[in-house]
């Protein structure tokens, strides 16, 4: 009798369960359904949403246009400073629209009803921030040209225009302590290793370091290169937190690799050092290929002491430079582009 009891019990408990399970089930499937219908709708608001903005924008543009017409001659952008929620940056954007108001219908009377319709907004969307970003860049170049203006040739940091195979004829054997670089990286660049390395053989003094930032593309090439004219002494890594993916090759890139070449007789820096160097934000803001400052100061305190001469051949936007003055080393910055010498010499007049 007992055990009847305990088998009823028992089977009652499963059928409690199954109906739990059941109800589970339902409402997971309830939910699903609710979240699934709810992507739909905003999916399908989203297109309305973005050629309602659209509208707007026109309509605005339309309004500040008329406005223009209206008030004193002179008087259109103090208005806007002083009535309206934005800049006059924006206002000219709204305006903009406007003026291509028949481009922009066009483009939105030939989006279809499928995802790439979607791409071609956010496309849009993160065109127009890029473009945003590039002209506070420009911007900021500007400004340091015209800083640069004011640049006067200094005894402990000075910047050259010319093609570093040139300029350095006019220094003695022996001449540098270290040489502190960031070549350029695409492969049509590969020969000018071979001349730096042979360069740096001569003007650099015994047991002085040839650090050089390189890419991984041609990473044997360009060892390969160094090791005719330099000992290989080491190799240093920066640590990027966001990656670069590298489509050719399949690649999401964290390392930056920064080689370590050196005029025999080999010897090693004082310091006890590590090879990794953590990565802050990259910066490049004043020129594509910009190292960031850190980078440079981490190799400058490993490598090289203060006071010391160094060299960078390849100056780019000169944060070489600047990372010297800041660490009071000398330094001599070599750079092809005018426009990016007229940078260095702002950036140098800033640093003072
Ligand atoms: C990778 S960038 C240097 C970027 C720099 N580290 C910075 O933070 O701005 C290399 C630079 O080398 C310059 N360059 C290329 N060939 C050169 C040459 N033969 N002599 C001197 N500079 C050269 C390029 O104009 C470019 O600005």
């Amino acid at each position: 009798m007992k055990t009847d009891k305990s088998d009823k019990k028992g089977a009652f408990r499963d059928v409690k369960k199954k109906i739990e399970r059941r109800n589970m089930s339902t409402q997971l499937l309830v939910s699903v359904k609710d979240i699934t219908t709810e992507i739909i709708n905003l999916h399908s608001e989203i297109k309305g949403l973005f050629i309602g903005s659209l509208e707007r924008a026109i309509r605005i543009g339309e309004l500040l246009f008329q406005e223009k017409k209206a008030i004193p001659h002179g008087k259109f952008l103090s208005w806007i400073e002083k009535e309206l929620p934005f800049k006059t940056r924006t206002a000219q954007n709204y305006m903009e629209v406007y003026k291509n108001r028949e481009w922009a219908n066009t483009q939105l009377l030939a989006y279809s009803d499928n995802h790439r319709e979607l791409n071609s907004v956010y496309l849009m969307l993160k065109e127009g921030k890029k473009e945003e970003k590039e002209l506070q860049s420009e911007k900021a170049r500007e400004d340091l040209r015209q800083k640069g203006k004011d640049y006067i040739p200094g005894e402990e940091i000075k910047v050259i225009q010319g093609d570093f195979r040139e300029i350095t004829k006019q220094f003695p054997d022996n001449y540098f302590d270290h040489i502190l670089t960031d070549p350029p990286y695409p492969g049509e660049y590969l020969p000018l290793w071979s001349d730096l390395g042979r360069i740096a053989n001569r003007i650099l003094k015994p047991s002085g370091f040839l650090i050089a930032y390189s890419g991984q593309f041609y990473l044997d090439k360009v060892m390969s290169m160094l090791s005719e004219h330099l000992e290989y002494y080491w190799l240093i890594v920066i640590l990027h937190t966001l990656r670069t993916d590298i489509i050719q090759k399949n690649i999401g890139n964290y390392l930056r690799t920064i080689l370590i070449f050196q005029k025999p007789p080999i010897q090693k820096q004082e310091k006890y050092i590590t090879d990794l160097i953590p990565a802050t934000p990259k910066q490049k803001e004043l020129h594509s290929w910009q190292q960031t400052e850190n980078g440079m100061n981490e190799l400058l305190d490993k490598f090289t002491h203060i006071g010391d001469l160094i060299l960078d051949p390849f100056a780019g936007s000169g944060t070489t430079l600047v990372s010297c003055r800041k660490n009071k080393r000398r330094c001599i910055g070599i750079e092809i582009e005018k426009r990016n010498v007229e940078i260095i010499k702002g950036r140098l007049v800033i640093v003072g």
